[in-house]
């Protein structure tokens, strides 16, 4: 099988991860137990999910002229994202995430930066390569008339586009109906069809449901396919391990059902390490993962 072409248009961020015995309450200061510096973004983390499990994928994006920008680049490249449309700016910081992990969860606060330098214009000498992506995943931490521009060429092209719609944010009705697939958690469902009639687009909806699995529509009818249950370290990138592999495996023409499940294995597997990239799975490691659930139901 021909390896699939993704393009990811979004974020790439530096996460500052402490893990704590609990979270503090307000005005409270506790002792954390780690801290760690690691690669994240939202954009990112889905562009090495995708490129773990067998993909060609291109990052456009932004960073900073500082050590995170070119720390981050060098590990995309380690990857094999292909990161030559990633945007160096010299006005703005690399994007940061403060993250603290504790109690099975996380808390997390994002600063842009770099992120939000990105402008629809910079898409222009991008067309091409849209136009001859098999995917395009898209999230929220960049500006959105960027996603508006994205959609639209993606649209233009017949090429089909995943929105994941984190950080929650109400989207303009033209992107939610030129959207090929829109992945929010629940929460992310309640902001995006507050005001929307969300009967017209079940669909493109794929909900996340965390521990629950995800809920797909399909020939009218609701359905759940059930996530994997295994010991959860830290769930940081779960839903962006979900997104990446999505993508893989709708560019491969999987069913959305079988694509689902195959996403769903490659979140659980993701979360069993501490940090966004460093539980990701590959490709050998999803296969065999699903083979040995399959012996044992
Ligand atoms: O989805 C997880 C990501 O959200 C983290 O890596 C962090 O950078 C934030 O963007």
């Amino acid at each position: 099988m021909n390896k699939p072409t993704i393009t990811v248009i979004g974020s790439i961020n530096m996460d500052l991860v402490t893990v704590a015995a609990r979270f503090p309450n307000q005005g409270e200061t506790i002792l954390g137990e780690r801290f760690l510096t690691t690669p994240g973004g939202k954009g990112a983390n889905q562009a090495v999910a995708a490129a773990r499990l067998g993909a060609n994928v291109r990052m456009i994006g932004a960073v900073g002229d500082d050590a995170f920008g070119q720390e981050l680049i060098r590990s995309l490249q380690n990857e094999g994202v292909s990161v030559n449309s990633v945007k160096p700016v010299t006005h703005e910081h690399t994007g940061i995430a403060s993250i603290t992990i504790s109690e099975r969860d996380n808390r997390i606060i994002v600063v842009p930066g770099a992120n939000h330098a990105l402008t629809p214009e910079d898409l222009d000498p991008y067309e091409s390569v849209i136009a001859e992506s098999d995917v395009c995943l898209l999230q929220l931490e960049i500006p959105l008339p960027v996603v508006e521009r994205v959609v639209s060429i993606a649209h233009r092209h017949g090429v089909r586009v995943i929105v994941n719609p984190a950080p929650a944010q109400p989207l303009p009705l033209v992107v939610l109906e030129q959207a090929s697939f829109l992945t929010p958690n629940e929460h992310e469902r309640g902001i995006l069809f507050d005001k929307m009639d969300e009967e017209s687009f079940v669909d493109q909806l794929i909900v996340t449901e965390g521990a629950k699995g995800v809920r797909i529509w399909q020939d009218g009818q609701e359905r759940l396919i059930p996530s994997f249950h295994v010991p959860v370290v830290d769930t940081t990138g779960a839903g962006d391990t979900f997104n990446g592999a999505l993508a893989v495996a709708l560019a491969e023409g999987k069913p959305l059902h079988e694509t689902c499940r195959f996403a769903n294995a490659a979140a659980a597997l993701s979360v069993t390490k501490l940090g966004a990239q460093a539980g990701m799975p590959r490709r050998e490691e999803v296969e065999s993962f699903l083979a040995e659930q399959e012996r044992s139901q």
